[in-house]
């Protein structure tokens, strides 16, 4: 069984993310997407909110399952008998860091690959800060994120509205 991890932080989830999970499911049997624990130090959505905005627009993909992971990435790939990791590329200013990343993780694990894919061009603008930015200052996200996944969002901000125009997260 060929095993393919998605990792990201997912904070949230957008549709740039859902273009590399559609592509990367049919280049796998079971496609893991293995969501960052510790995101960064103040991520907008708490881990089980970005798991849960996750599930909620992959729910088409059978093959697809959504999982945390903590530590190094390697690490989850061996638990997982996974060898290969599957990432985005929107542009060249992407290439620096996943390439240093890429060689890092086959430096601890010379078995595995990462498989780059290069986003959609009407996604390749798309970022989770971007959209986070604009739903900070209540702007339409419609055309970013998949509509399942900004009901979750929706039903999460809308127990924060503070009634300020802000969402009250980071
Ligand atoms: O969506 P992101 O924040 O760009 O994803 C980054 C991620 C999760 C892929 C990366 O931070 C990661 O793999 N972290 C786990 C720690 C690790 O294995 N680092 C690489 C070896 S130094």
């Amino acid at each position: 069984m060929k095993v393919v991890v998605y990792p990201g932080s997912f904070d949230p989830m957008t549709k740039g993310h859902l273009d590399i999970i559609e592509r990367g499911a049919k280049l796998a049997d079971r496609l893991i997407v293995a969501v960052l624990v510790n995101a960064n130090k103040m991520p907008m959505f708490t881990l089980e909110e970005r798991i849960e905005i996750l599930k909620a627009g992959t729910t088409h993909l059978k093959n697809v399952e959504i999982v945390p992971f903590t530590g190094l990435l390697v690490d989850f790939l061996k638990q997982n008998g996974a060898r290969t990791v599957v990432k985005g590329l929107r542009a060249v200013s992407d290439f620096e860091y996943e390439l240093q990343m890429a060689q890092a993780n086959r430096d601890l694990y010379p078995e595995m690959e990462t498989i780059f894919l290069c986003t959609n061009v009407q996604y390749s603008f798309i970022s989770s800060t971007v959209v986070k930015d604009i739903l900070r200052h209540g702007g339409d996200i419609s055309h970013l994120v998949p509509q399942e996944a900004i009901n979750i969002i929706e039903k999460i901000l809308g127990g924060k509205d503070n009634g300020s125009g802000s969402t009250g997260r980071n």
